[in-house]
């Protein structure tokens, strides 16, 4: 993977996936490594952040490299200067971008014109890094990804489109009940079905939240109104009712199934505090796996062939 760019988690072949999963348990294992020693990463946000921000920073410090952030006013991308430009002067500076864009348009721009790789740290159409520490912890807490069925829901939004084809890439079978408005984008639903056919997985997209978490191993929700959708947020909360996840919920899932969530939660929308602070909730193990599977992302990115 070395000198790659990430922008769609499709860019990852299912053994590479598999790659970054393993590297990172092993990174897990052994604490700070010196990998990345002399490079350094620099995140380019337009949004805010905290653990997308943190654990790449963090991430590089573990791995012995240097991290720059650049805040929104300070790149004014597309408006002091064009993607282009921003991505033709950071590579003459840095070894690695890491971009978080409202537009996914901007992301391939910084792509196309940088000569070092580009991570999407989120754009409105995906969120790979979430995506790796996904799969990463379901790994972890199922012993495997092959045959665990995920039931996300809610909105098809940059994280259910993720998370829809990394699980479709996995062999596992994933489910997703949203209003008839807001299912997954039609192009997503159908990569993540030819995805799945290939890999003995599955995609099921309906509305009935009950159905989709029937006998589920995971159960995973996000936000009803992402960032920079805020102006639809109440016409989205009235769309949403119904689509809660609450304990009455839960107990549809499989006993031992687990909660997920990528964080920022809105408690008493998407998900009840009974749920999120439960006995089945993972969110904070999955939190931290943003560290330990961008750790291994930057280190096969960056780092030296065979070094992690
Ligand atoms: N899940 C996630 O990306 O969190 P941040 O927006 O805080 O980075």
């Amino acid at each position: 993977m070395r000198g790659r760019d990430l922008i769609s988690i499709t860019d990852i072949a299912s053994e590479e996936l598999e790659d970054i999963l393993q590297t990172a348990l092993g990174l897990k294992d052994r604490g700070r490594q010196t990998l990345l020693v002399g490079k350094t990463l620099a995140l380019v946000f337009e949004k805010p952040s905290l653990r997308t921000r943190v654990s790449f920073h963090v991430a590089m410090r573990h791995l012995g490299g240097d991290c720059i952030y650049l805040s929104p006013p300070e790149v004014g991308l597309g408006e002091r200067e064009t993607p282009a430009d921003v991505a033709r002067v950071l590579s003459r500076y840095v070894d690695c971008v890491a971009a978080r864009t409202f537009k996914t348009e901007t992301l391939s721009e910084l792509a196309a014109h940088a000569s070092v790789p580009v991570i999407n740290a989120l754009s409105d159409r995906e969120h790979p890094c979430q995506a790796l520490a996904d799969m990463l912890t379901v790994r972890e807490k199922k012993g495997r990804l092959r045959g665990v069925t995920i039931a996300f829901i809610g909105d098809g939004n940059n994280v259910a489109n993720s998370l829809s084809l990394a699980a479709a890439v996995s062999g596992m079978h994933f489910r997703i009940a949203s209003p008839e408005e807001y299912g997954l984008p039609q192009d997503v639903r159908v990569r993540a079905e030819e995805l799945a056919k290939a890999s003995g997985g599955s995609v099921r997209v309906m509305h009935d939240p009950g159905e989709a978490v029937a006998d589920a191993d995971v159960v995973y929700t996000d936000v009803w109104t992402s960032m920079g959708q805020e102006h639809e947020a109440s016409q989205r909360k009235e769309y949403f009712a119904g689509y809660m996840v609450d304990a009455r919920l839960m107990a549809e899932a499989r006993p031992d199934a687990i909660f997920m969530h990528d964080l920022p939660a809105h408690r008493g929308e998407e998900v009840a505090d009974e749920v999120i602070d439960g006995p089945q909730s993972v969110v904070f193990d999955q939190a931290e796996n943003r560290l330990h599977a961008q750790k291994a992302l930057l280190a096969l990115v960056l780092g030296d062939e065979n070094a992690a």
